[in-house]
């Protein structure tokens, strides 16, 4: 029975999160261990902490790693949020060798195209057709498009320019928190953004997700733009259910 069951590991800005999960719910299963993010948050510091999140588990099976990059073949090629030790990391054999495990069993992909992966599988049905666009709001933005339910990997809209700035310095949740925003307030920008967006690939769907959607009423219902917009259903658990998934079925590159 373990194909049905995986290890995903969540890499954010300020904490690392994992967990086994049931992959025919969705589910987590047991225990969530998280540790925060180390800092700096350089390609050997962060192995060791997933190291130890595995050890506190007892997991020996395959593992899927999301980090806030881009990833393309196990190699991470941006470091936006994290340090910029990570550019040009093989990080599929930096972990395969901190887990003492063959590259084969570890499945790294970038943060959002988990989250992505997780709620086209166990949220709301209607992502499945047309195309889709998950944004994560959290320490910066991340985003990821499908059609159809495939995943078009490493879309960086989160770096979009919107009025001559990087959308994520001014609409992250961490921008909110910096800025002392009011939801109101952001959820203008946030508004501004995915207008921007919007005209620029014309999905049928966004899903807003990150921490922030746990406060969804609070800002969701400001955004009056032509697309419609639901709330991610995995929430904060969406980045390790996708990477645990990977971890089973691999990704698509
Ligand atoms: C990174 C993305 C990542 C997103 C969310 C952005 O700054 O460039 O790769 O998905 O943050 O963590």
């Amino acid at each position: 029975m373990t194909a049905t069951r995986g290890f995903g590991i969540d890499i954010g800005g300020s904490g690392i999160k994992g967990a086994l999960v049931d992959l025919e719910r969705g589910e987590l299963i047991g225990e969530r261990h998280r540790i925060d993010t180390p800092q700096p948050s350089t390609p050997d510091a962060v192995a060791d902490v997933v190291a130890e999140i595995v050890r506190m588990a007892g997991w020996d099976g395959p593992v899927g790693v999301t980090l806030p990059a881009v990833v393309k073949k196990g190699v991470a090629h941006t470091a936006a949020n994290i340090d910029h030790k990570w550019i040009a990391t093989d990080a599929d054999a930096l972990f395969a060798k901190r887990l003492g495990r063959g590259v084969e069993d570890v499945a790294m992909l970038n943060d959002a195209d988990a989250a992505g992966m997780a709620e086209i599988r166990f949220g709301d049905p209607a992502a499945r057709t047309g195309v889709t666009a998950l944004l994560t709001f959290g320490t910066g933005i991340g985003s990821a498009v499908f059609h159809d339910g495939h995943l078009v990997p490493n879309t960086e809209f989160g770096h979009v320019e919107v009025d001559g700035h990087d959308a994520e310095k001014r609409a992250a949740a961490s921008v909110k928190d910096n800025e002392e925003l009011t939801y109101p307030q952001w959820a203008k920008r946030v508004h501004r953004y995915l207008s921007v967006l919007e005209n620029l690939i014309w999905p049928d769907l966004f899903i807003v997700g990150g921490g922030v959607s746990k406060k969804a009423e609070k800002w969701v219902p400001l955004l009056d733009i032509r697309t419609p917009v639901i709330v991610a259903s995995l929430q904060n658990n969406a980045g390790i259910v996708g990477a645990a998934a990977a971890a089973v079925e691999g990704i698509e590159h």
